[in-house]
């Protein structure tokens, strides 16, 4: 295993007070492998809608600024999103789009994993293959497997403690953020 604490980064697609990507997001400490530290990414919440016409006539906003800067720092970035009409939500999509206009991108070569968790039975596993793409568009290096779908997600979360009630998903989990540690050292910057 690493030598060195890996710092990963989780970035939330949920807005919702409340939410259970949130949820999932808030447990990963508790269930990372010895020498992996999880923190919260600075948020997108106030980030314009992306155009190009706003960031040729002020540069980028000090949000999408502090975003990239923390995802370019990351040695990894975990994704804990919901699924929206079968895709990314919007608001998602919009900061990955301003981040990606950033000079030196930050996610070209960085180490990437997936989560997600829905009301729907496939657990968000449409909106992961979208996100899978636009990390390929960008350069990252997304890890493979194990997949973290959490699907009927308000039957596996306790919505009032925040707590993954389902042992099977929370030993996906483990198993994800293992291969997540051992990825980073394999193929992350500096590698
Ligand atoms: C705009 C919108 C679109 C949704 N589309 C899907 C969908 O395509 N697939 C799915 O499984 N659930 C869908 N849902 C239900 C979400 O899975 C559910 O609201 C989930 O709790 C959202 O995640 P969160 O709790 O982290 O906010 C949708 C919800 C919203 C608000």
């Amino acid at each position: 295993m690493a030598d060195r604490t890996l710092n990963v980064m989780c970035i939330c697609g949920s807005p919702r007070r409340g939410s259970y990507n949130r949820m999932v997001m808030n447990a990963l400490p508790g269930l990372a492998p010895a020498g992996m530290n999880i923190t919260e990414a600075p948020p997108f919440s106030e980030f314009p809608l992306y155009n190009a016409d706003v960031q040729e006539a002020s540069g980028f906003p000090p949000p999408v600024q502090r975003l990239a800067d923390a995802v370019r720092a990351a040695d990894g970035v975990i994704f804990n999103s919901p699924e929206y009409n079968f895709s990314i939500p919007g608001g998602l999509k919009n900061a990955i789009d301003w981040v990606s206009r950033v000079p030196n991108q930050p996610f070209a070569g960085k180490p990437v994993a997936l989560q997600s968790a829905a009301n729907g039975t496939l657990g968000g596993g449409r909106m992961q293959y979208d996100l899978r793409r636009a990390m390929i568009f960008l350069d990252a290096m997304t890890l493979n497997k194990p997949e973290i779908f959490i699907g009927n997600c308000s039957t596996r979360i306790d919505a009032k403690t925040g707590e993954i009630t389902d042992q099977q998903t929370v030993g996906f989990i483990r198993q994800q953020l293992a291969a997540f540690a051992k990825f980073i050292v394999q193929h992350g910057p500096g590698s």
